[in-house]
């Protein structure tokens, strides 16, 4: 296949293509090969190129028609089927091309082509990083008093569930003596929580929640990170992550961004119109809960390059901030009534911390964060008041072998 459609070396396409590798189990038939060839041939020579040796197909991608490519490929597929007396074609290989493909994220259309590479050039901002300093790259958290000098945890916290009070737990640690805090603290919805009563007057709640939060800045390293998971209480008109957000800016901590967990499930239980059928006050609904992230000091971290255990793949699709995630599905098993998914916290350990690193989850519940963190390779600590909840976060850290 390379002989008929010549490619030229690999540096001349390094960035005018985006190349996609998938590997081979055993040589393609004849017949595969034809059929690729007919694609190649169908498809703009420019901007879609194939090179197809026995151990992998590589596609070689700047632009295409993707649903008019999608079709032409399902429809040689549903001939070949129609037609039995062909040689038998391995349709799983072109499917997954079409999966593959529809998975990245196109630059935009332009002469009725998704582009996949450079069609952002003549868009790109001239002089970006003097335009960002001169309007004050995030200016309300410059000139802090956050000291640069990063502690050890102490080694009797280390992989440890607490039950206790969160905030009186961390005012015993060191400053700056933790990589990552990812939490979900309760959302004052009137959950039936073990110990805690959910559903206190809101100043009440937003003072408690401030109390640890603070001491999760204090406890934070430089250039560290607190990730929390909140859902606003819509029936209230409470923004709580913009309320939880604006604290966390008046204390000159960076927005590091915002991550949309789409839940695919309505938030409210109940059927909620608000004004029906009317404009006088339709009730919004949602289903998707947030992720606000925030960096201590500077928006890098440190971390040494065999620590990183994100894969291309899983960054490509990571970094683009809406994350399609199933809620928890076991709460009952784990007899806690509002968990998150251990999918949700991995994704954010490994993007946002190195393995090794000290993760700290001061709403433990049943012990999600510890359980991601032990698996990625992470130091842990979590805190819950719930004596109940602290023991099945230690059972289900104890079974991970
Ligand atoms: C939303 S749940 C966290 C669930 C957890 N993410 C999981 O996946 O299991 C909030 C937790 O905060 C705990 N909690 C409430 N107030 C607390 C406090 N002052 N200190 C420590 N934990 C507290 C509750 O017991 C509850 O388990």
């Amino acid at each position: 296949m390379a002989g008929n459609n010549p490619i030229e070396p690999e540096k001349n396409l390094k960035n005018e293509y985006l190349k996609l590798v998938t590997t081979l189990k055993k040589p393609l038939t004849s017949h595969e090969n034809r059929l690729f060839e007919q694609i190649q041939t169908k498809f703009s020579k420019k901007g879609f190129r194939l090179d197809i040796n026995t151990s992998e197909i590589i596609v070689y991608l700047q632009a295409i028609e993707f649903e008019v490519f999608r079709d032409y490929i399902l429809d040689l597929l549903a001939d070949l089927e129609k037609n039995p007396e062909s040689s038998p074609v391995d349709p799983t290989l072109f499917l997954k091309i079409i999966e593959e493909i529809s998975r990245i994220k196109s630059y935009g259309i332009k002469g009725g082509k998704r582009w996949y590479v450079t069609y952002n050039d003549e868009r790109k901002v001239k002089d970006r990083q003097s335009k960002v300093n001169r309007r004050g790259l995030y200016y309300y958290a410059r000139n802090t008093t956050f000291s640069k000098n990063n502690n050890e945890l102490p080694k009797r916290y280390e992989n440890l569930i607490i039950n206790d009070d969160s905030e009186s737990v961390l005012k015993q640690l060191p400053d700056n003596c933790i990589d990552l805090v990812i939490t979900s603290p309760p959302y004052n919805f009137g959950l039936g929580y073990d110990t805690s009563s959910d559903g206190v007057n809101w100043e009440l709640y937003f003072n408690k929640l401030f109390a640890v939060l603070d001491e999760c800045i204090r406890v934070v390293k430089f250039g560290g990170r607190i990730i929390i998971n909140i859902q606003p209480l819509f029936s209230d008109y409470i923004p709580s992550h913009h309320i939880i957000s604006h604290h966390f800016m008046q204390k000159k901590m960076i927005w590091k961004g915002e991550i949309l967990w789409e839940k695919n499930n309505y938030n409210c239980k109940y059927c909620a119109w608000g004004s029906w059928k009317s404009p006088s006050s339709p009730y919004l609904k949602y289903t998707w809960e947030f992720l606000e992230i925030f960096a201590k000091g500077d928006i890098k971290k440190s971390g040494k390059s065999e620590d990183i255990d994100i894969t291309e793949d899983e960054f490509k699709r990571w970094v683009v901030a809406k994350w399609s995630i199933a809620p928890e599905r076991k709460m009952d098993h784990y007899d806690h009534p509002a968990m998150f998914p251990e999918e949700l916290v991995t994704r954010a350990l490994k993007l946002f911390s190195f393995a090794g690193d000290v993760v700290l989850d001061p709403f433990n519940g049943a012990g999600t964060t510890c359980v991601a963190a032990k698996k990625t390779q992470r130091k842990f600590m979590g805190i819950d008041i719930s004596k109940k909840y602290c023991e099945m976060a230690k059972k289900r850290v104890k079974e991970i072998l």
